[in-house]
């Protein structure tokens, strides 16, 4: 309840929360760690990873865009096939399912209708489910089989942000311990880098003021922005544009690189800010040539690249972290982007007009 959780000398939860995630992956790494330093994981949880033949992931809003980088995170590391959907078009449009499918249902409050009408059809044919969410007494987590608690605290408020970089920790310790329990050797200690996440997040948060500056710069007066990464940095520049949107009211839609000159670009105005993410190498030259496209048509490009990959003129370097790991730190710029874009624009940021922190009715 929020009444009994205190912002103390925060002016907002959402500072809080989003200051608590370096915090809340070490809470994660500690949960989940045995005194050995192996994965602890319910042997039901590992029995129904192996038996599955194919993962669906479900889930709506924020949790979605984590079920996106996860479905990345289980193929790319214990190499099984992932789908990953919205759980309002699943309800509707369900697709043929494999002959073993397993179920993730991500959700925060666990509370999400839309999730839980997609469970009681699951459970209804008999699937096995499991869901991932910050409230394990929660509706979802009773009706599934399994529960793997996110540990991050009370979100209170509405734009998720520490319980989404939560969701990506945890769907990597279980890609990390589907991949050890089917025999896959790694060539990471994914405890460790888990743990450099949590240090990196640490400096991010201290750079407030430059975030702040980037806000103003590029968000004080524009009615839109767009968002572009490939890969795992299109999933990130989908959750940045869903946080600039609930909570400042600029007009913001994440793009896939490839896809701005299929509609997007012919949008691109004299001074339209274009936040670009490039962590990833392999997509670094391509998504620079797509900053190259928007700006000689007047955009206003900012590039949040990752170090190692960085250039001149980018507005913000993310120090590095393991690959696979880069969405949870790429996404905390654009939180604190976000979050200032909100306050200079003088919108309440913890209770966005027309949003529910969660949507208990269809
Ligand atoms: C609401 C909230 C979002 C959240 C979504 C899913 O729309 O405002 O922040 O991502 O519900 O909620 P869940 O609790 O299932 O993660």
């Amino acid at each position: 309840d929020a009444s009994d959780i205190e912002k103390g000398t925060y002016p907002h939860y959402m500072l809080k929360e989003i200051d608590e995630q370096p915090l809340v992956i070490r809470n994660i790494i500690s949960k989940y760690q045995k005194e050995n330093g192996e994965i602890k994981l319910d042997e039901d949880i590992r029995k129904a990873m192996q038996a599955a033949d194919r993962i669906y992931i479900i889930a709506a809003g924020t949790s979605y865009h984590a079920g996106l980088v996860g479905k990345q995170l289980i193929e790319s590391i214990a190499k099984k096939p992932v789908e990953t959907h919205i759980a309002s078009e699943f309800l509707y449009n369900m697709p043929l399912v494999s002959e073993k499918p397993l179920f993730i249902f991500i959700s925060q409050s666990g509370e999400t209708a839309d999730s839980r009408g997609v469970l009681v059809n699951v459970k209804k044919l008999g699937y096995p489910a499991l869901t991932i969410t910050n409230v394990p007494g929660s509706t979802l987590s009773r009706e599934a089989d399994f529960t793997l608690h996110t540990y991050a605290g009370p979100e209170i408020a509405v734009a998720s942000t520490k319980a989404y970089t939560a969701q990506m920790a945890v769907l990597a310790i279980l890609a990390v311990d589907t991949a050890k329990a089917r025999g896959l050797t790694l060539d990471f200690d994914p405890i460790k880098e888990l743990s450099i996440v949590g240090t990196v997040m640490e400096t991010l948060c201290d750079q407030k003021e430059a975030l702040e500056k980037i806000a103003r710069e590029y968000l004080s007066v524009t009615r839109n922005c767009f968002f572009i990464g490939r890969a795992s940095d299109y999933y990130v520049g989908l959750e940045g544009a869903l946080k600039l949107k609930e909570i400042s009211y600029i007009q913001a839609e994440g793009f896939a690189g490839g896809e701005l000159k299929h509609g997007t670009i012919a949008l691109i105005e004299e001074g339209t800010p274009v936040i670009a993410l490039a962590t990833q190498k392999h997509v670094n030259l391509s998504i620079r040539g797509n900053v190259k496209e928007v700006a000689a048509r007047g955009a206003n490009p900012c590039i949040i690249s990752l170090e190692g990959l960085n250039a001149d003129n980018d507005a913000f370097v993310l120090p590095k972290v393991h690959d696979y790991l880069t969405p949870l730190v790429a996404v905390i710029p654009l939180q604190l982007i976000s979050y200032y874009a909100a306050l200079h624009r003088g919108c309440d940021v913890d209770k966005p007009r027309n949003l529910a922190k969660s949507v208990t009715v269809e």
